[in-house]
């Protein structure tokens, strides 16, 4: 099965490194025009100029997606320029320190559901008016096995990562009969600068990752952004609603 993206739009946000910018270079090599979004601006202009000087046609947008006008900016962008949007990854998000409940200062709380949860909502709403517009698209938002599992220390990140999968699972049911899907993705535990971030800080926590990974090794960024473009292409015409775990077989434990 060949998936093509030629003449199509794609959109990735957390897009300068990790998952993110792994998917943005998968979507440019399968021939759609990528915008790329993301807070960092000089990650994301490194990352883009990477990919403009492997011949792809890409826009850097910085854009910090839990700012809703920011959020719309990026998409008017996105339509200004290339003058649609057909597929979605709304893939930002970030980890807080882990924490028992009653110890998660609030301040960490707030950030966390800023990004994960009002970031992908923001997302969301502005895309979906585009695809609304056109008639057509498709979004995947990026959840994780913190959305299908619970795990100590971390109460804050699961409850955005269950949140995605409920407003990715609603939505769906909304927009199916429109001619857009919306699914999300669940990624297990991923070689990328977040989790080398938080090894570096718990050097204990690979063993852990690895027990509970029975494939015995860290997930690759590519291996999610092939499930990414798989579900937002023709292949997937007939999946909407679905929170897809890739994740080594993480959650079949
Ligand atoms: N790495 C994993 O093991 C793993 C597992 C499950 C789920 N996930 C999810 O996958 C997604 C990507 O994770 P990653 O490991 O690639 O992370 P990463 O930290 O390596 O990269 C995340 C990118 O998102 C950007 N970002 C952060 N906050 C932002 C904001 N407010 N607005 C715009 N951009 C922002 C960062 O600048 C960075 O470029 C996240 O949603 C994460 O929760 C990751």
């Amino acid at each position: 099965m060949q998936i093509s993206f030629e003449n199509k739009v794609a959109l990735v946000t957390g897009a300068a490194m990790g998952v993110g910018l792994a998917t943005a270079r998968m979507f440019a090599e399968a021939g759609a025009s990528v915008v790329l979004s993301d807070q960092n601006a000089e990650a994301l202009a490194a990352a883009t100029e990477a990919l403009k000087a492997a011949g792809h046609r890409v826009l850097a947008v910085r854009c910090d997606v839990s700012r809703a006008e920011e959020v719309d900016a990026m998409v008017r962008r996105t339509v200004d320029t290339y003058g649609r949007l057909d597929a979605a990854f709304n893939n930002a998000g970030i980890q807080i320190p882990p924490n028992a409940v009653v110890d998660v200062p609030d301040a960490d709380y707030e950030r966390v559901m800023a990004v994960n949860l009002r970031g992908v909502w923001n997302c969301m709403k502005a895309e979906l008016r585009q695809m609304q517009a056109q008639g057509s698209g498709a979004i995947v938002n990026c959840s994780s096995i913190g959305g299908l599992v619970g795990n100590p220390y971390l109460a804050a990140y699961h409850g955005t990562k269950y949140g995605v999968i409920g407003m990715t699972q609603s939505a769906a049911l909304e927009y199916a009969a429109q001619g857009i899907r919306l699914n999300a993705v669940c990624p297990g535990t991923i070689d990328t600068p977040m989790v080398a971030r938080m090894v570096a800080e718990r050097p204990e926590a690979m063993a852990d990752i690895m027990r509970k990974q029975p494939i015995g090794r860290l997930g690759r960024p590519d291996e999610i952004a092939s499930a990414v473009l798989w579900l937002c292409s023709d292949a997937a015409s007939f999946v909407l609603g679905v929170a897809l775990p890739v994740d080594g077989g993480y959650t079949a434990n």
